[in-house]
């Protein structure tokens, strides 16, 4: 039947490989081509059946699930892997989807857990497919014309800081904060700053910065991070007159799901080669693309108001980046709004996530809103208001320069005051 879903199973045990063929034998639908016995078999059997689907266990003697599938998703792309193992603890997950697996089993699982996996990823990944492959057919807007800006490589051998702005909770002021800091870190710190709409499904960071949304964006970069390292980056980056440059999300939500692990690992290693700071507005859900982002990521600042429920989302997520083993030096916690009072005091909050927060952002309804409905960001038509200074304070933090005032940035090649001091 041409319809079928081929299926490779991977497992040292023969038991659970003749079980696992036995229960997959019931569906019409589903066609076991090979068992393997192993991670470098697997690999063999992968590249001469051309699966749809491997069924990968994690823990195998010669070589593991996980580097096995490393090595399936650059050998056999087409092949998308679920993974299956009893322990499901965050950090194997984490490992499993940096790897390329779509999908994660937790041993033991009912047989129609694994063939709802099965078929969902199997549906999904040709849904990907197909529209890469429009996307390669399609010429994107004026690229073909339009003279590449290249970024010549930084002298410093140094690779840049990549600043992942995160927030459990959504709705506490990421875009808001990243879009500044990054204009912030660009006009007073000359720092070559690059800001990255992750907000893959919502991006804002167009719209806060005035930006057409008919621009180019990462979807048009997706085929080149599909298969390596990308070659026109510098094309897809729009320079904005604020003094950084941008890579915008996809115009359409959709086109999130195209964003893999291995894609945004790729895109953030070539923006960081050639910018000093690259900001990313990360999304609130906790999936493993953010996980690849916030992974990557020399800090990750981490967003909170004085709400309950934020504070509630705080609390959950200090558990699992202890569990992915953050350190709380790459934890910063920023509370935005810090001087609304709603109820809930600073040292409240302390208490109640058993940390300090780490940097104040004060609430500016006014200079914010303003900002935001002129496309304008408040850092440049308001730099005097205490919310402009709170966010160079941080843009200083992290940037590893020099206090605000001071003359000096610290990092080599930093211009003070230079609008694209790189160009
Ligand atoms: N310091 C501040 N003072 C006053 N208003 C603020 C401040 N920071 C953010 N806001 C306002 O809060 C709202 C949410 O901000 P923003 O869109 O930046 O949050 P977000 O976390 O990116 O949200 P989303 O989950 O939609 O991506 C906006 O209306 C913004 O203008
Ligand atoms: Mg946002």
């Amino acid at each position: 039947m041409a319809d079928q879903i081929r299926v490779l199973i991977v497992d040292d045990i023969p038991e659970t490989r003749d079980h696992l063929a036995k229960l997959l034998g019931f569906e019409t639908d589903i066609e076991v081509v090979g068992a393997a016995a192993s991670g470098r078999e697997a690999l063999e059997m992968a590249a001469q059946l051309l699966p749809d689907i491997v069924l990968m266990d994690i823990n195998m003697p010669d070589m593991d699930g996980i580097a096995a599938t490393e090595r399936l998703s650059s050998e056999v792309p087409t092949a998308a892997i679920v993974m299956m193992s009893v322990q499901g603890e965050a950090d194997y997950l984490r490992r499993s989807m940096l790897a390329g697996a779509r999908e994660f089993l937790v041993k033991p699982f009912s047989s129609d857990e694994l063939t709802t996996s099965i078929r969902q990823v199997y549906t999904r990944e040709r849904e990907k497919l197909s529209r890469i492959a429009v996307q390669a057919a399609t010429p994107t807007n004026g690229t073909a014309a339009a003279a590449p800006t290249t970024v010549p490589a930084r002298d410093d051998e140094e690779p840049g800081r990549i600043v992942a702005v995160f927030g459990p909770k959504g709705g506490v002021g990421r875009t808001t904060l990243a879009v500044n800091l990054a204009v912030a870190a660009a006009t007073e710190l000359g720092q070559r700053t690059c800001l990255v709409d992750a907000s893959f499904q919502f991006g804002d960071v167009g719209v806060l910065l005035n930006l057409n949304p008919k621009n180019k964006s990462i979807a048009d970069l997706i085929p080149e991070l599909e298969v390596g390292e990308p070659e026109s980056l510098d094309t897809f980056l729009i320079n904005h007159s604020a003094g950084i440059r941008v890579l915008l999300a996809p115009p359409s939500p959709e086109m999130a799901e195209l964003i893999t692990p291995p894609v945004v690992k790729r895109m953030l290693e070539a923006l960081r080669a050639t910018h000093d700071l690259v900001i990313v507005d990360c999304m609130s859900s906790f999936n493993d693309t953010t996980i690849a982002i916030l992974d990557l990521a020399d800090t990750v600042l981490t967003m909170l108001s004085l709400e309950i429920t934020s504070i509630k989302n705080i609390r959950l997520f200090l558990e699992v980046a202890d569990q992915l083993g953050y350190g709380s030096d790459k934890i910063r916690l920023v509370l935005n709004r810090a001087d609304s009072s709603l109820g809930i005091r600073v040292a409240d909050v302390e208490h109640s996530i058993g940390r300090r927060v780490d940097h104040t952002i004060v609430s500016d309804g006014r200079s914010v809103v303003y900002a935001l409905n002129r496309g304008v960001p408040f850092f440049l038509s308001n730099r005097e208001a205490q919310v402009s200074q709170d966010i160079l304070r941080l843009a200083s933090a992290v940037a590893g320069t020099n206090p605000a005032g001071s003359a000096e940035p610290a990092r080599k090649g930093a211009q003070k005051k230079s609008l694209f001091a790189w160009r």
